[in-house]
């Protein structure tokens, strides 16, 4: 089975690159099962239920979120009633929303998807270690198919738990750094991992913004209010095989152009 993971689409130049072209990749690619890490997908920081509605359109089975989740006012609602629009586990438990989604892939099997926020510099009411055995548990109880998209900032975090969880899940992709890294391994036990998947959209920026606003704020320490780029639209991501039994057979970090 053939897996596809987009990482952070960001904004409108990622949003309009995912709606003209996930049709066409999946069916080129061949992929039965999609997940969408739809996290910046509102101007770059969060994502609204209609935003969600299209991805899920132009064909995301799952849409993970990372720590822009409330950055919307509306989304609390919908994620309480969504199956498939998932939240990361370890932002406080009194929040609306589910960590794990199980949906079926093309040919009716099973896939389950986790989503987790690392903790250097991100605001957790947990740590991930201290939520993801159960989440584990709870998906294999379900399907041997089990993605899990790690949001984290620091390499270390994403490659320990890649390696904590070797064996138990098919899949450790880690999203939120926007930079797609050259370590996309199988590990000894059938862990598929790599430590950020990358940015679908403008890559003509500082990781999604105009580069000129994010370099004055950092320049100058005062208040600039961010806007999405525009151009160097690319989709990023990774290509994903495994057997029935969940263990990966293949992964390949994903590089498409779309020029606007
Ligand atoms: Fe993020």
């Amino acid at each position: 089975m053939r897996i596809l993971f987009l990482a952070d689409v960001f904004g409108t130049a990622g949003r309009t690159a995912v709606e003209e072209r996930l049709p066409g990749l999946r069916e080129e690619l061949g992929v039965a099962f999609c997940v969408v890490n739809g996290e910046n997908a509102a101007d770059g920081r969060g994502i609204t239920p209609r935003l969600a509605d299209k991805l899920l359109a132009a064909g995301a089975d799952v849409i993970t979120l990372g720590n822009h989740v409330w950055a919307r006012d509306d989304i609390g609602p919908y994620l309480a009633a969504s199956e498939r629009v998932i939240r990361p586990a370890n932002v406080a438990s009194g929040s609306p929303g589910r960590a794990l989604a199980v949906a079926p892939a093309t040919d009716g099997t099973s896939v389950a998807v986790i989503n987790l926020l690392g903790s250097l510099f991100l605001d957790v009411a947990s740590g991930f270690f201290e939520v993801v055995d159960d989440l584990v548990e709870e998906a294999r109880a379900q399907t041997p198919l089990v993605i899990v998209d790690f949001h984290a900032e620091a390499t270390s975090e994403k490659i320990a738990l890649a390696r904590y969880l070797d064996g138990r899940v098919t899949a450790v992709l880690g999203t939120h750094t926007h930079v797609q890294t050259s370590d996309a391994r199988i590990q000894p036990g059938g862990t598929a991992a790599i430590t950020d998947a990358g940015m679908t959209g403008p890559h003509d920026s500082v990781i999604g913004v105009e580069a000129e606003l994010a370099i004055r704020r950092m320049r100058t320490g005062m208040p600039v209010r961010f806007r999405p780029a525009e151009s160097g639209v690319r989709i990023e991501g990774v290509v994903l095989d495994c057997d029935a039994e969940g263990r990966a057979t293949a992964i390949e970090p994903l590089r498409v152009e779309h020029p606007g």
